[in-house]
């Protein structure tokens, strides 16, 4: 979501015509497309394009839900076995795609018999449940399940979907980041933005980069796990673009070498053109379900929630204009789904236990209640809205335009008020928010409310992220404000995304790929406070010294060593760190 201005914007690119200052922008692409930007380089990469479901068998881990693991620990998978009788189960941990090294570990299976699951209708889940062997690293890892089924060998294999740890630290520390909008061609007017999104560029490189710059600086982080808020792709232009915008998203989520736990925003659930082509669909094929809870071993319990829980007919969004029901809703259903949830969480839960929840929308934040009913312009807003309720309805959208920013709409359906309840009757105490791309923190009946920035280049006061670190000795979080009273970390040096420049970065002087004897790392912090990051190293055999900071993990691969380097850096500076024998 974004305010009423670009919205409007966009209507005019996709349905009219481009106005002379995007129209130098977007000379090169692909009107035809509908203007989702030059899509002609990746259909000649596939030229016959369809969705490749990634969620297939393994239901549960998966990497938009994934599992975090301490050595020595049970798993429960739940695979879905498609009606067939599974037997002879082979379980493993691969390392995954962002690792330069080979590596795999065998997970005893102890158990398997059928299951159920509440949001895959299946009469044939089973749930496998496999010890993680003592030996295993600690790291972020694919996980590889294979059976057999009617004397066929079955094999599904899930990306960064486990997660192995040697200790849950009660100081754990999270990243927040919201609003990545793959495929979005907002505000690229700017030469500077279109060089920064890199609409469809032919070189994978160089697409999005506000997002694959913020996924290093997260990685360089390490923090122990990420929360995105939804809005992960942009689903509003095209009837064919969520095929495009869905694997793409896939494949830049990869990149991540943290578990990421995801849920939907409005531009991930569009039903597009008169066959409602559903990104909700795609929502299960690709991340699987709309709303689950994870834990943090004993520390930290967290409800992921779909706020985009409306009808099919009240998400289309395709072409040239939005839905008016992009605000908040959580329908009974998965009210319950919740209320039992947290239930279930209390009769286990220890007294070190932090709650905390995150959605797309801000359920404290109700336009209905938020804008002044007396308005005579909001009171006939609202009558056009309830008398129509039509989400193809220009007249609405354009008076809602007229009433401007400060009639934004952040929830606008059922259940902002019974969610808050729930929240506050079983001691959640912090909820995580995006939708409007601007920064603010509200704090209201015990709970921190806190809404981030957007990664897509149209964030208020810039594209930023939070970190959330937890004080041991108490259930507080610190560090999730930069500067100010409610901002996010700037992505951009000083929050300017004009140069391209990111806040801090890490550079090798040598190629990192195992062959080097010794390697320079410089670390550049732009950000006005220390930084403190972890980088990858991959070396010749040896014994190895850093002339600043420690070396954290240490391990041969054949004939690579990998080794993790964590440095603090102070603000505005940069230090040059020497890795020799
Ligand atoms: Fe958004």
């Amino acid at each position: 979501m974004k305010i009423w201005k670009t919205i409007i914007g966009i209507i005019t690119i996709a349905s009219v015509a481009f106005p002379v200052t995007q129209a130098h922008a977007l000379t090169s692409m692909d009107k035809q497309d509908g203007g989702i930007g030059n899509t002609t380089h990746y259909m000649e990469k596939n030229p016959d394009i369809a969705a490749d479901p990634k969620v297939k068998n393994i239901i549960y881990p998966l990497m938009a839900t994934p599992a975090i693991k301490k050595k020595g620990s049970a798993l429960t998978i739940q695979v879905d076995t498609k009606g067939k009788d599974p037997s002879g189960w082979n379980v493993k941990l691969n390392e995954n795609s962002n690792s330069k090294v080979e590596g795999e570990y065998s997970l005893p299976v102890t158990k398997a018999e059928k299951g159920s699951s509440y949001w895959k209708n299946s009469s044939s889940i089973y749930n496998v449940t496999v010890s993680i062997p003592n030996d295993v690293t600690e790291k972020l890892y694919d996980l590889d399940v294979s059976y057999t089924a009617d004397g066929a060998q079955v094999k599904d294999e899930e990306p960064n979907s486990v997660k192995v740890v040697n200790d849950f630290k009660k100081d754990f520390r999270f990243i927040h980041l919201t609003d990545i909008h793959v495929g979005s061609p907002r505000n690229i007017q700017d030469p500077a933005n279109a060089t920064e999104a890199g609409m469809w560029n032919p070189d994978e490189s160089k697409r999005w980069l506000y997002l694959q710059k913020t996924i290093k600086e997260v990685n360089l982080l390490k923090p122990d796990f990420v929360v995105l808020t939804g809005d992960l792709m942009f689903g509003q232009m095209n009837p064919k673009e969520y095929i495009y915008e869905y694997e793409e998203t896939y494949r830049m989520l990869k990149k991540f070498d943290v578990p990421v736990y995801i849920i939907p925003g409005n531009h991930d659930f569009y039903a597009q053109d008169a066959t409602l082509t559903d990104g909700a669909k795609y929502w299960g094929e690709y991340f699987g379900p709309e709303y689950y809870s994870f834990n943090y071993g004993p520390y930290c319990h967290m409800v992921g929630a779909n706020s985009m829980d409306w009808d099919k007919f009240d998400r289309q969004g395709h072409g040239s204009l939005s839905v008016p029901t992009w605000g908040g809703q959580i329908r009974q259903a998965q009210m319950n789904w919740i209320k039992k949830d947290l239930e279930q969480n209390d009769q286990t839960a220890n007294a070190n236990q932090v709650k905390g929840l995150f959605s797309h929308n801000n359920p404290v934040k109700r336009d209905r209640e938020i804008w002044p009913s007396s308005d005579p312009d909001v009171q006939e807003y609202w009558k056009e809205y309830d008398a129509q309720h039509n989400p193809q309805n220009l007249s609405t959208l354009l008076k809602a335009e007229e009433l401007g920013q400060k009639y934004d709409q952040l929830w606008h359906g059922e259940g902002a008020q019974e969610l808050v309840d729930v929240m506050k009757q079983h001691g959640v105490s912090f909820s995580l928010h995006g939708h409007t791309h601007t920064d603010n923190i509200t704090q209201q009946n015990g709970i921190l409310y806190t809404t981030t920035a957007s990664i897509e280049l149209s964030a208020t006061p810039w594209e930023g992220y939070r970190t959330f670190q937890k004080d041991p000795d108490s259930k507080n979080f610190n560090s999730y404000i930069y500067e100010g009273t409610d901002r996010s970390i700037p992505v951009y040096e000083n929050g300017n995304s004009a140069a391209g420049t990111v806040s801090f970065e890490a550079n090798l002087a040598q190629p990192n790929d195992g062959t080097q004897g010794a390697q320079t790392a410089t670390v550049t912090n732009r950000l006005k406070k220390e930084v403190t990051i972890t980088v990858p190293l991959y070396m010749k055999p040896g014994t190895y010294k850093a002339t600043d900071g420690e070396i954290t993990e240490n391990k041969l691969y054949g004939t690579k060593q990998w080794m993790e380097l964590k440095v603090t850096v102070p603000a505005n500076s940069t230090k040059e760190i020497k890795i020799q024998p």
